[in-house]
């Protein structure tokens, strides 16, 4: 039989993906986001208001996909403030770039970022979700495959790689 609990937002270890939110030129890792629709192309992340990025966000952001290659460094980026700490500094062969319609930087190491400018935020108690309208879609040839290996959060400091993707049609 089914058991219930309170706060237990953590349980269940359903992976999700990790991608690096760049607001202005402060990284921090987004375990929460999804698209929510695709004309326009609207994209979502959900932000813990205690977080330095949500202080700083005005109008822009972007989403940067890493491979797993880049483990460590969303670590950092999602274990440090920045305004307490040089966390570029940290993270080692992480560069970033001027963005095409956004003012906030984009990761040169990503294989693909999503520029958006904010299009509507609803204020919940601890956390904010902010949907961006996808402006810029950037992508690097021949690295957006089923088989890149990414970083999946299932919780409690546990994490997983994907295996290899694979195609399949019913
Ligand atoms: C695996 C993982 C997933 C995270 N997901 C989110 C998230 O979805 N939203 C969020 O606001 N913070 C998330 N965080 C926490 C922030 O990345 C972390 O608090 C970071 O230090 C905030 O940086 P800042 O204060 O410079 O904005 C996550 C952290 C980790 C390690």
């Amino acid at each position: 039989m089914f058991k219930t609990i309170e706060n237990g937002y953590t349980l269940g270890y359903v992976p999700r993906p990790l991608v690096i939110v760049v607001v202005g030129e402060n990284p921090f890792t987004v375990g929460w986001h999804t698209p929510v629709n695709k004309n326009p192309f609207l994209y979502s992340i959900s932000i813990d208001k205690t977080n330095y990025s949500y202080r700083l966000l005005k109008d822009n952001f972007t989403i940067n996909f890493l491979t797993s290659e880049y483990f460590e460094q969303i670590l950092i980026a999602g274990s440090y403030h920045g305004d307490q700490v040089d966390k570029l500094s940290l993270m080692k062969n992480i560069h970033l770039i001027d963005s095409e319609k956004v003012a906030s930087k984009s990761i040169l190491e990503s294989f693909m970022v999503y520029e958006c400018e904010v299009y509507e935020k609803l204020d919940f108690q601890d956390h904010s979700l902010v949907i961006g309208r996808v402006l810029a879609i950037k992508y690097k040839r021949g690295k957006v495959k089923p088989k890149n290996k990414l970083v999946f959060s299932m919780g409690k400091n546990y994490y997983c790689f994907n295996t290899k993707g694979f195609y399949k049609k019913i």
